[in-house]
């Protein structure tokens, strides 16, 4: 899979394709009004650029398309993982787990964590981690579930 990392001008593509991936995908796992706060339409372009700023992140390139994303707040902790609808279990995001993997191992990190939603909760099952607790996220006013999940690193 042809990985790099994040760039600005790739701002638009990926809230697009965060909006397709809530609204597509993790729709078979929340309500219509859980998904419209997750990702409320139009998206918020500047506070997206503004979070951007903050993480560090790498994009999966196919055909000149991006087909998903993977961001981090600090060495080993997944902030956000979203791929496109168009390329849904192809692996996409096995790959993009493997740079956080790789920067984790870089940064002598030993657990790799995340809040994941209900959807992407099988995906990191499959890839080793193990809930250790629920929670509830508030967006816009709705509370949504999710899950604290975390993997050992060797
Ligand atoms: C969760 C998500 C990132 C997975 O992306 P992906 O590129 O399709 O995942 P992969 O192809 O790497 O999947 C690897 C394995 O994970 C498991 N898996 C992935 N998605 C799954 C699903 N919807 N149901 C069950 N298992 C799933 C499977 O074991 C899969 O292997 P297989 O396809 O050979 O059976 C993607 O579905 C997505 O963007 N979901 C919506 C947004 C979201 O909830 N993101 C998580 C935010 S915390």
């Amino acid at each position: 899979m042809p990985m790099r990392i994040w760039r600005p001008q790739d701002l638009d593509q990926s809230i697009e394709i965060f909006q397709r991936a809530v609204h597509e995908i993790a729709v078979r796992d929340y309500s219509l009004e859980e998904l419209r706060a997750w990702a409320p339409e139009p998206p918020d372009v500047a506070a997206w650029s503004r979070l951007m700023e903050d993480l560090k992140a790498w994009t999966c390139e196919i055909r000149g398309r991006i087909a998903g994303f993977i961001a981090s707040d600090r060495p080993g902790h997944i902030q956000l993982l979203y791929v496109h609808p168009d390329f849904q279990r192809m692996g996409v995001a096995t790959a993009l787990l493997d740079t956080v993997i790789a920067d984790a191992g870089l940064h002598g990190v030993h657990e790799l964590s995340t809040k994941s939603s209900r959807t992407g909760r099988r995906f990191f099952e499959q890839a080793g981690f193990s809930v250790q607790r629920e929670e509830q996220a508030s967006r816009n006013g709705v509370s949504l579930q999710r899950y604290v999940m975390t993997r050992p690193l060797a």
